[in-house]
């Protein structure tokens, strides 16, 4: 009794000394202690709770997540809708909004504002009751959003017990990110496992935290930053941001640091010209600044337009530029044979990540533009994701710089490059051409396809540099001998991807459409081909008219069909697809009065648990019907994440929405099997 008492003290003492630590390193930045030492007093808490499971309480530092399944994630109604900024894009714009504050507020005094880093990460609700986190969610539509409790337990700055209790209920929104270089780190890695890497940090953060899997959120390196206090029970009294911002800080949880209190609108200019060129020096990448009125009684009074708050905006930087070098031009090869031309740059550090190439497109871009090898140019990252070519800085030509000319023989197979009139884009005409070969496959095992799990472009690389494939029918010729002497593959990683291969021949048709690669066939069209035939060989039978006359099928895309029908080595290929088992029937609706029958849907915003071809798949299985556009006629709208004006529209014609969560319930009343 006596030790259990003495254990008692000790394991408080050490979970105050810990929280304090982890403030000190988490939020004040600025850690007292070594790794070592910490490490230690986690350890020793840790043995002592081992010997005395009694005196576990949830809030406890070794409480943190790290494994464990996970439900999928549940729904959950924020206590207030979950705002966005409208956006100034010059020192102009950011003066007139100032203007219009002063005019709605009827004041001329000058307007103080908190100016703070717009994060780009993924938006985070935390909640805590009595002072200990209850519940983390991310911000969905707005209005609900997913909870992502035990994922978000696994950051470490994220408190799972404030330093003071507050209020009985506290809800605070944050924003969680990945440090650029902790990013690069992840898509090295993944790169290596064979996984697709994350095109940006935001992206990074957003899969890591929607993982079902706690213990995957736990291995990535997730940080956050809270910036505001959108509700207490009972109600606090809060008068400013600057205000807001320091008591977040007081409670323990991590404010960025960078955050400014302006006088007026002409500092809030300054930080913006300031950042817009610093920003590079951060170790975490921002997407512009979040300028907000400091009076939040103001703020109150200006009220909102749609979504925005009035008296919030966001200034978002100008794309980020940068001087660099076309050392070669090449040509790459993809799947339809397109032949594109793709600069290969001196490698320069931009918006967060290093770029070493940019795409072309096609010979007139190239012609447009001027751009020669040699060439000093500008790179930007459009939309600050994908690297493009903005000029040529012809002021630093030489005379020795050699322009490009669009080659006339395939690079991969020696056929001819053809350009159709009429057309921007030249074409390799070889049907056997490997570089086609070696898409179409990737393309194949593709998620939207035939969704082949292990099968990414590394190891399809690696099975066409074995000799193993030359096509996808090879794919399923592969024994465990094939692969067992292949470089990263083991005796379990050959059983699994010969598992997922023999499991991608049960898909229904629709997937294979998608999977076969015919030009202008995508997820949609695919479907109402599968629907309409019903199996491979009645739409490999059908000619032009017949095709024309389904509805949504125009003469484009039938003409595309016929003539991979017609092509005998495409009908050689699906001989071998259907010698090695592969499924050519669509599902049929079983029930064709099930409420979902002939209902229309419309999706908008990302999905969790499903990709686009997914949920398509689910309700047309089902007899509903997806549509690309709201309208009178729809009957559901189902919303995603980050959904765009659809849900406004569907707000405004009254037509039923429904969340993921409500959108599986419908589902699973239906007693389908699409999931
Ligand atoms: S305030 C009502 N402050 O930027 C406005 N947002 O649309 C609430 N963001 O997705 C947002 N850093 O997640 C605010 N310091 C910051 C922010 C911030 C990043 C994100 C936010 C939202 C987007 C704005």
């Amino acid at each position: 009794m006596a030790d259990l008492e003495a254990a008692r003290r000790r394991v408080e003492a050490l979970r105050e000394e810990i929280r304090h630590h982890d403030y000190l390193y988490y939020v004040l930045d600025s850690p007292a202690i070594t790794d070592q030492e910490y490490d230690r007093l986690m350890q020793e808490l840790r043995s002592l709770e081992e010997q005395f499971p009694q005196l576990v309480t949830p809030d406890s530092p070794t409480q943190r997540v790290s494994g464990g399944l996970h439900e999928a994630f549940g729904t959950v109604t924020h206590p207030v809708p979950l705002l966005s900024l409208a956006n100034a894009y010059s020192a102009a714009e950011l003066r007139a909004f100032d203007a219009r504050l002063k005019k709605m507020l009827g004041s001329q005094e000058p307007i103080e504002y908190v100016a703070e880093l717009k994060i780009d990460g993924l938006t985070i609700a935390l909640t805590y009751a009595d002072g200990v986190l209850t519940q983390a969610a991310t911000r969905g539509n707005g209005l609900q959003g997913e909870d992502v409790t035990a994922n978000i337990k696994t950051i470490k700055s994220v408190p799972l017990k404030l330093r003071h209790r507050v209020a009985e209920r506290l809800w605070i929104r944050g924003e969680a990110y990945m440090r650029t270089q902790d990013f690069a780190q992840l898509n090295e890695a993944r790169e290596l496992a064979g996984e697709p890497r994350f095109a940006n940090p935001r992206n990074a953060a957003a899969g890591s935290i929607r993982q079902l899997d706690p213990a995957v959120t736990a291995g990535r390196p997730l940080f956050i930053y809270c910036y505001s206090i959108l509700a207490a029970e009972p109600e606090l009294q809060v008068e400013t941001q600057w205000q807001a911002l320091s008591l977040l800080k007081e409670w323990g949880l991590p404010v960025n640091p960078e955050c400014k209190l302006c006088a007026n609108i002409e500092e809030v200019i300054d930080y913006c010209t300031y950042w817009t060129e610093k920003r590079g020096t951060l170790d975490y990448e921002i997407d512009g600044i979040v300028v907000k009125i400091n009076s939040l009684a103001a703020y109150r009074e200006l009220g909102f337009t749609g979504h925005n708050p009035r008296g919030h905006i966001a200034f978002k930087f100008p794309a980020e530029q940068r001087q660099t070098k076309v050392k070669d031009i090449i040509v790459q090869v993809g799947r339809t044979g397109a032949i594109t031309p793709l600069a290969i740059l001196e490698p320069v550090r931009i918006a967060g990540s290093v770029v070493s190439r940019a795409s072309l497109h096609n010979e007139d871009y190239v012609k447009t533009k001027d751009i020669r090898i040699g060439d000093t140019v500008i790179i930007q990252k459009a939309g600050d994701v994908i690297p493009e070519v903005v000029r040529v800085v012809t002021a630093e030509r030489t005379g020795a710089e050699i322009p490009f000319v669009m080659p006339e023989r395939c690079p991969a197979c020696g056929a001819k490059a053809v350009r159709e009139p009429g057309e921007a884009v030249t074409r390799c005409v070889g049907l056997a051409c490997p570089a086609q070969q070696r898409e179409r496959i990737i393309h194949f095992a593709s998620k939207d396809a035939l969704d082949i799990e292990g099968l990414g472009p590394a190891v399809v690389d690696q099975l066409i540099t074995a000799g193993l494939i030359t096509d996808v029918v090879d794919l399923y010729r592969l024994k465990p001998e094939d692969l067992v002497g292949l470089e990263r593959f083991g005796p379990k990683s050959a059983e699994n991807l010969l598992r997922a291969i023999a499991e991608s021949k049960t898909r229904p048709l629709a997937r294979l459409l998608v999977a076969l690669g015919i030009r202008f066939v995508g997820t949609r069209v695919a479907q109402i081909l599968a629907d309409h035939f019903g199996n491979l060989d009645r739409l490999a039978q059908a000619d032009q008219a017949e095709l024309e006359a389904i509805p949504e099928i125009g003469p484009r895309i039938a003409e595309s069909l016929v003539g991979f029908f017609r092509e005998e080595q495409n009908r050689a290929v699906i001989e071998g697809l259907r010698e090695a088992g592969v499924n050519f029937v669509q599902p049929q609706v079983h029930n064709k009065d099930t409420p979902l029958a002939g209902k229309t849907f419309v999706l908008t915003g990302t999905l969790q648990s499903f990709t686009r071809a997914e949920a398509t798949e689910a309700i047309t299985s089902r007899g509903g019907k997806v549509s690309g556009s709201v309208s009178k006629r729809t009957d559901y709208v189902v919303v995603g994440a980050d959904p765009g004006s659809k849900l406004t529209k569907a707000q405004e014609l009254g037509i039923t929405i429904l969340s993921e969560e409500e959108f599986k319930q419908l589902l699973s009343e239906q007693g389908g099997d699409a999931e």
